[in-house]
Formats: structure tokens, sequence, C-alpha cells
């Protein structure tokens, strides 16, 4: 991924952050599926990685005394900062962490967000240094078999390379492996959620209504024009029933404690 594309991402989340909530439908399902997942101790800070427009903040005030939300996309930001004054905010980038945090917290989270990392190794790496000594950390994230049915219908009429090529679970799990987490019991699961739409339309909609669009794929340089758009709405017609268009979602959830 070049510095343009990480750029273009952070402008695409800006320019639909006032429609992120009410588009976030796979998000606020994983966001739950997340929540789950971590002992409900009492934590005196957490760290929210990639956190849009904070819509878990008041979950995370009850698992913690102190919260604190860091986003890339200054925009996002703002909506924090607006509904939660109190809430500690850091615009700054996650696969460089050093440079934005200094804090040490018991309690490190991120969700849907960390696909959009370019370097996992080191993400994963910079978490020894911004973590206490009793922590953990607990990540929801979507990856390779993801979208599989919009891959597809791309495919077969002729665009490859318009859906981004997610993470495989075994890269992650190398990523974890090459940043030497070895004070830490790592679990990594995955579960798939699949999702039904009216048609093929509303499916782009929702992506791009949420900011989720740039395409990382430096290769692939088309844009949706109307034809692209024409020839797919009507291959997937053809294809699947009426008004139904299935998608599903890989989640990996990466669950860290340290030992
Ligand atoms: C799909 S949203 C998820 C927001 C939130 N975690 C939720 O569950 O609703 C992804 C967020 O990650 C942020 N993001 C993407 N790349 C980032 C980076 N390198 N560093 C920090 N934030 C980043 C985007 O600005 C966006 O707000």
């Amino acid at each position: 991924m070049s510095s343009t594309s990480v750029n273009q991402i952070i402008d695409n989340f800006s320019s639909k952050a006032e429609f992120y909530d009410q588009y976030s439908r796979i998000q606020k399902l994983s966001g739950q599926m997340l929540l789950e997942r971590i002992p409900a101790l009492s934590y005196m800070r957490v760290l929210d990685l990639g956190c849009g427009t904070g819509f878990f903040i008041p979950e995370l005030q009850e698992l913690a005394q102190h919260v604190t939300c860091l986003d890339a996309s200054e925009k996002m930001i703002s909506f924090v900062k607006q509904r939660y004054p109190t809430v500690e905010t850091v615009v700054g980038d996650f696969d460089n962490l050093d440079s934005c945090i200094s804090t040490n917290y018991d309690l490190i989270v991120s969700n849907y967000s960390l696909q959009w990392s370019q370097n996992l190794t080191r993400l994963f790496a910079s978490l020894k240094r911004c973590s206490t000594r009793k922590s953990m950390f607990a990540f929801a994230f979507p990856i390779s078999g993801s979208l599989s049915e919009l891959k597809k219908a791309f495919v077969e009429i002729g665009e490859p390379g318009f859906i981004n090529e997610f993470y495989s679970e075994e890269q992650v799990k190398k990523a974890l492996d090459e940043a030497k987490l070895t004070n830490y019991s790592v679990s990594v699961t995955t579960e798939t959620v699949r999702l039904v739409y009216p048609g093929v339309l509303d499916v782009l909609h929702s992506i791009s209504k949420v900011g989720a669009y740039t395409n990382t794929n430096e290769k692939y340089e088309h844009k949706l024009s109307k034809t692209i758009l024409k020839n797919l709405i009507n291959h997937t017609r053809a294809e699947n029933n009426a008004n139904v268009f299935n998608i599903s979602w890989k989640i990996c959830f990466i669950i860290g404690t340290r030992v």
C-alpha cells in the first residue's frame, strides 16, 4: 500500500464520518462480538485503535476508568470530542503507535480497523511498549474470505482487483509470530457472519456510506463507471434470487493476555 493510499483511506473515512453510525451494520455486530470476548474485569486505562465515531465508548467506559480513542481521521475524532468531551482523543496512525502513544494501557482494543494496517507485525510488536505488565488486547477485523460473493461477481464481469485483498488468517498468525509477543498468551479465532441485502447496489452503498471504499490494489486503476455498475447489476440479477444478495464477512478475533 502506498502512502497516497493511506491518505486516501483516511480522507475517504473523513468524508463519510457523518453517515458512519447509520450504515455501520457489520461493524456494530462485530463490535458486540468483540465485547463479549473481553473479560468483564475492572481496567484502569483502555486504548481504542481506529475508534471511528466512538460508537462503543459507553461500553468501554463501563469496562475501564479512563478511555483513550485514537484515529487517523481528524473528522472521526471531532465526532468523538463532540459526543464525549471527557474522553481523551489522539489523532494518530496505529501503524506508528510509538510516535503518538506514550502512556501504558491495561486494555487495548480495536474493531473493524486493523484490516487497513500496512504493517501488522509492527503494530503487534508496538503493543509491548504501550501496555502495562498485567494487560490484554482484543481485536476484531475482517480477513480473506470476506466479501467473497462481491469479489466473485466483479471477477465474472471482467473486473478482478476491484475488491481489496484482506489479510489471510495465515498472514495474521505470521505477523503475531514475527511480533514476538513472548509474554502473552494469544488466541486467534474466526467467525463468518452473513448479511442479506436486497441487491448488489445496496451492498456497494453500505460500503461507500461508511467511507470504506478505498481501493488499495495499486494495479487496479478503473473507476466504478456506470457501465461497470450496470454490468454488475445485470449479472448478479441473473445469478441470484430476486431481491437477495448475501454477503459474508469472515471476522478474525485476536485476544492476547499478558502472562
Ligand atoms: C471501519 S472504521 C471502524 C470504527 C470503529 N472502530 C467502529 O467499530 O465503529 C475504521 C476506522 O479506522 C481508521 N483508520 C484507518 N487506518 C488508520 C490508521 N492507519 N491509523 C489510525 N486509524 C486508522 C479510520 O479513520 C476509521 O475511522
